[in-house]
C-alpha cells in the first residue's frame, strides 16, 4: 500500500501547524486512511491534543528514535506508537 508523508512545518510558533496537523490526521482517518501523526515538538502538543495529558511521562518518544538512528543502533520503529 503507497504511503504518503505530509509536513506541516514553519519556523514561527504559535503558527497553526499542531492544529493543522490534528485536523488533517483524523479527517483523513475519518476517510478511511491509516493515519501516523509525529509529534516532533518536545512539549508534546498534538499528544496532548490527542488525550495523553502527561508527555513527559511517556517512555518511549520520537526523540529515542532519533537517538538511536544517530548512534547506530536499532530500534523497533513501532515502539512508542499510541494507538487511539
Ligand atoms: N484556524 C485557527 N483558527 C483559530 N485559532 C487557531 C487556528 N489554528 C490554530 N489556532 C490556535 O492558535 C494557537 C497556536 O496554534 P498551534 O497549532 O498550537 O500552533 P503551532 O503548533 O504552530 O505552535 C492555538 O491556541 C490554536 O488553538
Ligand atoms: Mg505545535
Amino acid at each position: 500500500m503507497p504511503c504518503r508523508a505530509i509536513a506541516v512545518a514553519n519556523q514561527k510558533g504559535g503558527t497553526g501547524k499542531t492544529a493543522t496537523t490534528l485536523s488533517l490526521g483524523v479527517a483523513l482517518a475519518h476517510r478511511g486512511k491509516r493515519v501516523l501523526l509525529v509529534d516532533t515538538d518536545p512539549q508534546g502538543g498534538l499528544a496532548k491534543s490527542l488525550s495523553w495529558t502527561d508527555p513527559d511521562s511517556l517512555e518511549t518518544t520520537i526523540a529515542n528514535h532519533l537517538s538511536a538512528v544517530i548512534e547506530g543502533e536499532g530500534a523497533d520503529p513501532r515502539e512508542g506508537i499510541l494507538l487511539t
